[in-house]
């Protein structure tokens, strides 16, 4: 049997998980353990680019990311997770590729420009935050990742990424770097509660771990189709933010019922939005269960078997690196 492909993503630890963290990602990453062998990190240093001036969090929302992961069902014995800064081959990798990567490159990168404009109160123009997507590149190929599920977002670093290991693979002469294809989450986008981008700065999410309570309330809060003023007021499903979180977290079967209870006026908004609590509750509580049961001491047994493993992988890619240009090996 051929070798299994390689997979790796990562995410950074800036805050909880929320339900667009795991349709967008998390979920087709639990699948993906199927048929690929995957490395599945918390990005730690990636997250310090942004949160350098108070990283007080980190160490807690690293473990309640990893967390998160178990809960969700990635699987420490099919999946290797790890932190990034336990692998410290990415910070080396990360200075080669830097010595590589034309500053044009980054420069002109469309994210560079995009998270300068969307991330409010930090000070993002460093040093450091420039090369984001090179230190994502060496993420990337300290593993020989042959693909990467990414969201359409990232699609530009993913590019930038095969760019910098054709440029790396021609310099030294060997194909040492497959250049990684793009995985991309097909899931419909989820908004956020107010109909905007979902994001932890308009406080629009519903968390992986939220209490049903929350849920409930949080899901009260959301806009439905505004020509629905009277009860009886028709209603049209396909311009309603809560119909489009039916679509996705509803059993199929059953989104023909919602949609012509809200065209009749047969049901009202408030008791739509119960129903729809309701499944989001159901969707969360395994996962809430399987979270309650992990430890600190379990996520960091997981994290130090992850690292090894990683380490593993890594030193390998360094050896070979190393002496592509020409560094002495003790
Ligand atoms: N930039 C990614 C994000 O914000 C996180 C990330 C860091 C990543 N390194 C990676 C994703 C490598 C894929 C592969 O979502
Ligand atoms: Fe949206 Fe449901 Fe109200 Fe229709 S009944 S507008 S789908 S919340």
């Amino acid at each position: 049997m051929a070798a299994k492909k390689r997979i790796l993503s990562g995410m950074r630890p800036t805050g909880r998980l929320h339900l667009g963290h795991l349709v967008g990602a998390l979920s087709n990453w639990v699948k993906l353990q199927e048929s690929y062998q995957c490395f599945y990190m918390v990005a730690d240093w990636h997250a310090l680019m942004s949160e350098y001036e108070n990283p007080k969090d980190m160490r807690e929302n690293s473990y309640e990311m990893v967390k998160d992961f178990i809960a969700a069902g990635l699987d420490p014995d099919k999946s290797v997770i790890f932190i990034q800064s336990h692998v410290p081959e990415h910070l080396e990798l990360y200075m080669v590729f830097s010595d590589l990567t034309p500053l044009g490159w980054v420069e002109r990168c469309p994210t560079y420009k995009e998270q300068l404009r969307e991330i409010k109160g930090r000070d993002l123009t460093t040093y450091g935050f420039l090369g984001y997507p090179v230190l994502q590149a060496a993420d990337i190929a300290l593993y020989k990742a042959d693909a990467v599920p990414v969201g359409i977002d990232q699609v530009p670093h993913l590019e930038l990424t095969r760019e910098i290991v054709r440029r790396f693979n021609s310099l030294y002469g060997k194909a040492v770097f497959p250049e990684p294809e793009g995985l991309l989450t097909r899931t419909p986008k989820l908004l956020g509660l107010d109909n905007r981008k979902m994001s932890k700065s308009y406080d629009n999410f519903i968390s992986l771990s939220f209490r049903s309570s929350d849920i409930r309330v949080k899901v009260a809060t959301m806009i439905t189709d505004p020509s629905r003023i009277k009860l009886n007021d028709p209603g049209h499903p396909e311009v309603c933010n809560v119909f489009s979180y039916y679509s996705i977290f509803a059993d199929p079967d059953s989104l023909a019922g919602v949609r012509k209870n809200c065209e009749s006026a047969s049901q009202g908004c408030t008791d739509c939005k119960k129903n729809l609590a309701a499944i989001l509750i159901e969707r969360l509580e395994p996962m809430n269960l399987k979270r309650a049961k992990l430890s600190d001491d379990d996520v960091k047994d997981i994290l130090k078997s992850g690292a090894r493993k990683a380490r593993q992988a890594a030193a390998e890619t360094m050896a070979a690196v190393r002496s592509l240009i020409h560094f002495a090996q003790e």
